[in-house]
C-alpha cells in the first residue's frame, strides 16, 4: 500500500491509498454513522457492501444530473443522515463525481471520501476534489471544489471493468503523461501489452506515477486558476462529441488528445513525429482517433460550453510531449482547426 497526500494552500487535505485493499475502508475515518453512495454494478458484483446503509446510483453519464442529486437527498434524508454523517462514494468517476457534490452540499455539506473503481477514476476522476452534475447535457455545469478525506484505489477491483472501460481510462493516463510528463509517456509506450494484460505491478505504478503527477498539480492550484487548466487537455473536443454521442468520456478524450495534438502541431509546437508516436500510441491501446460527428454541431457545442472568452477560446497545447501551454485562439480559426482535425 503507499499513501499519497494532497495539502492545499488553502490547507485542506486528502489522502490516496494505491493498492489498499477496498474492504478496509472504514479504517479511514471516523464517525458513527456512515452511507455508502454506491454505483449499482459495484453493489451488484461486490457482495461485501451489502450489509452496509446503500444508496445505490446508475453510472450512466445521463444520470449525472441534479435530479439524481435530488433523489439522494431524499433518501439521505430517509435514512436520518445528519451534519455528523460520513459519506463513502463507491464507484468510477461517475459515482465519484455526483456522491461528492451530494456530500458537499447536504446540509451545506457532509465528510466524505471514496472507494474509486474504475481505471479513469483512481488514476484521474477522483484525485483533486473537483465534483458536480451536467446540465442540459453540457458536462459538469453545477458542482464545487472540495476534496474528498480519503481515496482507495485497490487495483484488483480492475479485474471486473469491462474492457471498453479499461481502455477508456487509459486516455486520461495519457494525457496527464502528455502534458506533464515524458518518462511516464514512455513508460506507456514501452508497458502497452502488459498495462493491456492488466497486469497488477505495471498498473500499480502507472496509477502511483499518475496520481502524483496530478497531485503535484492540484496541489499548487486547487481552484484552476493556471497550471490546474492543463487538465483539460483533450477535454474542449471530448465534452462536445459527449454531448452529440454516446461515445464513453474516456474514448472522447482520445480524440479530443488527438486534435489538440494536431493543433499543437499546426502552431510549429511539436514535432511530426511526436504526432506519430501519439496516435501509434492510443492506436496501439485500441483507443478511436477520429469522430463522425458533424463539424459544424461540434462547433456550436464548443462555442456553448464553458471555456470560451468573448471572442476566443482558451486551449490547452502540448509544445514536446511532457510541456503543455494555454493559448486563446480566435472562435474564426478554431472553425477552421475542427474542419481540418476533428
Ligand atoms: N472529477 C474529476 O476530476 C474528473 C476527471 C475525469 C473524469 N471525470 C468524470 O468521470 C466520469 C467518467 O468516469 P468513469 O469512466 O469511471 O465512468 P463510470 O463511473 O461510468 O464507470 C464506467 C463504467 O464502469 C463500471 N464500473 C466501474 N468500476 C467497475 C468495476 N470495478 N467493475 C465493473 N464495472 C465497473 C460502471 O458501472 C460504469 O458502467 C465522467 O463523468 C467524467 O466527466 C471527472
Ligand atoms: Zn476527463
Amino acid at each position: 500500500m503507499q499513501a499519497i497526500e494532497i495539502k492545499t494552500a488553502t490547507g485542506k487535505q486528502s489522502k490516496i491509498l494505491t493498492g489498499e485493499d477496498f474492504t478496509n475502508f472504514q479504517n479511514c475515518f471516523s464517525a458513527q454513522k456512515f452511507i455508502l453512495i454506491i454505483d449499482e454494478n459495484i453493489f451488484d458484483l461486490y457482495p461485501f457492501f451489502r450489509k452496509f446503509n446503500c444508496i445505490k446510483i446508475r453510472a450512466d453519464e445521463k444520470n449525472k444530473t441534479l435530479e439524481t442529486v435530488e433523489n439522494i437527498i431524499s433518501q439521505l434524508i430517509e435514512l436520518q443522515a445528519d451534519r455528523s454523517t460520513f459519506i463513502v462514494g463507491v464507484g468510477g468517476g461517475i459515482t465519484c463525481d455526483i456522491a461528492g457534490f451530494s456530500a458537499s452540499i447536504y446540509m451545506r455539506g457532509l465528510r466524505f471520501g471514496f472507494i474509486s473503481t474504475s481505471l479513469l477514476s483512481q488514476a484521474d476522476a477522483s484525485v483533486g476534489g473537483k465534483n458536480g452534475v451536467n446540465f442540459n447535457g453540457f458536462k459538469n455545469m453545477a458542482g464545487t471544489f472540495n476534496l474528498p478525506e480519503f481515496v482507495i484505489c485497490d487495483t484488483n477491483m480492475l479485474n471486473t471493468l469491462p474492457q471498453n472501460e479499461f481502455i477508456g481510462g487509459m486516455s486520461e493516463i495519457v494525457k496527464i503523461a502528455l502534458i506533464k510528463d515524458l518518462e511516464m509517456f514512455n513508460f506507456i509506450e514501452y508497458n502497452t501489452n502488459a498495462i493491456l494484460k492488466r497486469n497488477k505491478k505495471i498498473l500499480q505504478k502507472l496509477i502511483t506515477k499518475s496520481i502524483q503527477r496530478k497531485t503535484d498539480i492540484v496541489s499548487s492550484d486547487e481552484f484552476e486558476k493556471s497550471e490546474r487548466r492543463m487538465l483539460n487537455f483533450g477535454h474542449t473536443l471530448a465534452h462536445a462529441i459527449e454531448r452529440n454521442s454516446e461515445i464513453s468520456h474516456g474514448f472522447a478524450v482520445s480524440i479530443g488528445i488527438r486534435f489538440a495534438a494536431e493543433i499543437s502541431k499546426y502552431f510549429n509546437l511539436i514535432l511530426n513525429d511526436d504526432i506519430v508516436r501519439i496516435k501509434n500510441l492510443l492506436v496501439n491501446l485500441g483507443l478511436p482517433l477520429h469522430t463522425e460527428i458533424n463539424d459544424e454541431i461540434l462547433f456550436k457545442t464548443i462555442i456553448a460550453d464553458k471555456k470560451k472568452n468573448d471572442d476566443e477560446i482558451n486551449f490547452v497545447l502540448i509544445n514536446d510531449i511532457g510541456k503543455s501551454l494555454e493559448k486563446n485562439i480566435k472562435i474564426s480559426d478554431f472553425k477552421y482547426l475542427i474542419s481540418k482535425f476533428k
